[in-house]
């Protein structure tokens, strides 16, 4: 067992782990975050997405001990303490981003990282960032969207023009 120390959603834990541990299997069985989910094992879906170190990544993906000392944001993680939506999460809710909802805590946080990166993207930029996270109900359209829809209210919020 090797012990880990580091701060998931805002707070600091500390667990011994296996080595061979994946971050996902950790976050789920440890913490409880079981709102990061596994989709597949070919770490191809993206359904496992958490931001580490503000860096999305599958962490089907990842080992719990090359998390060791970061900061590991999930889904949730992302609601205000008093249950105020994540903007991207409100508008996944208004644009209907989700069907049985599986693929939505991935989705959500790839497109936060994607947001953080580009406040403003096209369409084609917002589905070439979201490439990597496969929805099975197939409703790609209105995740995209929602991705749209939290960049143009973020963009009216900084009075900023955004880009169709
Ligand atoms: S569960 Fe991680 S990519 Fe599918
Ligand atoms: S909403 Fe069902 S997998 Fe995407």
């Amino acid at each position: 067992m090797t012990r880990i120390r580091l701060t998931v959603d805002g707070h600091k834990v500390s667990d011994d782990v296996e080595p061979r541990t994946l971050l996902v299997h950790y976050l789920r069985e440890q913490l409880g975050k079981t709102g990061t989910v596994v989709g597949c094992d070919t770490s191809s879906c993206g359904a496992c997405t958490v931001h580490l170190d503000g860096t999305s990544v599958k962490s089907c993906n990842v080992l719990a001990v090359q998390a060791d000392g970061s900061e590991v944001t999930t889904i949730e993680g992302l609601a205000a303490d008093d249950g105020t939506l994540h903007p991207v999460q409100e508008a996944f809710r208004e644009c209907h981003g989700l069907q049985c909802g599986f693929c939505t805590p991935g989705m959500i946080m790839q497109s936060v990282a994607l947001l953080a990166e580009n406040p403003s993207p096209s369409e084609e930029a917002i589905r070439l960032g979201l490439e990597g996270n496969l929805c099975r109900c197939t409703g790609y359209h209105n995740i995209v969207r929602a991705v749209q829809h939290a960049a143009g209210a973020s963009a009216a919020a900084t009075g900023e023009e955004v880009t169709a």
